[in-house]
């Protein structure tokens, strides 16, 4: 088909007669056209570069130091710079950020204007094809962009100009005033990767952009052994911004009081890389023994257990011990069998705070978690669960769970939502920001965006 359409062409255009036909007048139109647009750009190109110049060298109006700023930044070299030499503050600002976001708080209830642009609050966006993973926008809660950005993971190491492209689009932004900050959920990072099935790895060059962001949200339980020394931090997590109220055709948070129908739920998408990250190895082992010992049902989401490596777990299966469902399970019937379940258990250990502790929370469902996971262990309290260390001791942490809810001493969701969830993570991150960079340079930010983003 292809074929036979160019030869056409081709023998039509050897039968174009010659002489001043419409064809050529169409043709000398549209040459004329393009030197036309080929001579404006070289008058601008000057105007140009003229203004790429200058942005470079005073790329914005920074302002005053703001309340955390040593020194306005004279030129971009000083926003280059490792954030400990521009910072005098307090490194953890968990406490300063709790009382400003209740200031955030007062003032909006304080406020006549109610209009729902003008609420208060910074949260990150949806995944986006721009900035590409692992850059993620920060928005405000009426979705207006911020001028801020946040690294989520670590760059792309298998290909190297893939991860040069996001070192350097880090420099270029922040070189241009954004705002730029670490948001810890993948697994150790910016510590080092240990998962051995992972293509992101942190190198050592990398310290110098860790070092130069302008703050983290972490999950650490001691952050000075994983992040550089000076920059402002708080403990916040991307789960801490799940909504306990949300009920919409995505799913839904608040529980519809679903009766129980299996003991312990369990997720993991299969494939080396998950395996690793959500233990799959002691998931089976405790499986096995919380079976064995207290005959338990249990419901295993995204996980093929159909591979021969498997086939020990075959009995159980046909017991109906284990309730097997693929991947394709949509996020809303996900979350119907967490509500569905007694306890969620996550033996993950190198995970950074998982999603689905705060689902299992706001559906009001207790947590077994392991007590080395790297983040989230913060939500494992008397009142929401339970930590175990190893297939010695899951069986009497998982009795103790279960005793917990027979007394009625447990509260997950009531214990989530005066803790954690949309609402004060919201607050949070403005106030993080206003402490960490200060008014001026997140109102630069701002401007940034509101002259050049377009949508
Ligand atoms: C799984 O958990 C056990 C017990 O906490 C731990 O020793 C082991 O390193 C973990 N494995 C992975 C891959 O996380
Ligand atoms: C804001 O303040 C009101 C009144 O004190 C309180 O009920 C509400 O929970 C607060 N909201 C957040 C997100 O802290």
């Amino acid at each position: 088909m292809g074929d036979g359409g160019l030869r056409n062409g081709g023998r039509h255009s050897r039968r174009l007669p010659s002489g001043w036909t419409p064809a050529r007048t169409l043709l000398g139109a549209f040459i004329l056209l393009a030197l036309t647009f080929y001579g404006l750009a070289v008058l601008f190109q000057g105007h140009i570069a003229g203004l790429e110049g200058t942005s470079l060298v005073t790329p914005i109006q920074l302002g005053n130091p703001g309340l955390a700023q040593k020194q306005v930044p004279e030129d971009v070299r000083d926003i280059l710079k490792p954030t400990s030499e521009r910072y005098i503050g307090p490194i953890d600002l968990d406490e300063a950020v709790a009382q400003r976001a209740e200031e955030v708080n007062r003032t909006w209830l304080a406020s006549t204007d109610q209009s729902w642009w003008l609420e208060p609050g910074y949260h990150l966006s949806y995944m986006e094809d721009n900035p590409p993973y692992p850059f993620q926008r920060v928005k405000r809660v009426d979705g207006k962009d911020t001028g801020v950005l946040a690294i989520i993971a670590p760059f792309y190491d298998q290909d190297y100009y893939k991860g040069e492209l996001a070192r350097a689009f880090f420099w270029r932004m922040k070189a241009s005033g954004h705002i730029i900050i670490i948001i810890t959920s993948y697994q150790e990072f910016p510590g080092i990767i240990v998962n051995p099935f992972d293509d992101r790895h942190t190198t050592p060059g990398d310290r110098t952009i860790h070092e130069a962001v302008d703050g983290y949200l972490h999950c650490f339980r001691n952050p000075d052994s994983v992040l550089p020394p000076g920059v402002p931090r708080i403990l916040l997590s991307e789960s801490d911004f799940h909504d306990p109220n949300r009920r919409d055709g995505g799913g839904s948070l608040v529980p519809w009081g679903l009766p129980k129908e299996y003991d312990l739920f369990y997720s993991c998408q299969g494939g080396d890389w998950n395996d690793y990250a959500r233990n799959w190895t002691l998931a089976k082992a405790s499986i096995k023994r919380l079976v064995a010992e207290l005959n338990v049902k249990v419901v295993i989401m995204g996980r093929d257990l159909t591979k021969p490596e498997d086939n020990d777990l075959s009995p159980l299966i046909s017991s109906g011990h284990i309730i097997s469902h693929g991947q394709n399970t949509p996020w809303k019937d996900f979350l119907r069998y967490i509500e569905s379940s007694r306890v969620l258990f996550a033996p993950n250990l190198h995970d950074a705070s998982p999603r689905v502790l705060a689902e299992a929370l706001c559906l009001d469902v207790p947590i077994l978690v392991n007590r080395h996971i790297v983040g989230g262990w913060k939500y494992v309290h008397s009142e929401t669960g339970a930590f175990f260390d190893s297939i010695d001791n899951v069986v009497p942490a998982f009795r103790d769970i279960i005793n917990g809810l027979q007394r009625g001493d447990l509260h997950p969701r009531g214990w989530f939502r005066s803790h954690s969830g949309k609402a004060q993570s919201v607050y949070k991150l403005q106030a993080f920001l206003e402490l960490a960079v200060g008014d001026q340079r997140l109102k630069a930010a701002q401007e940034l965006a509101n002259a050049r983003i377009t949508y």
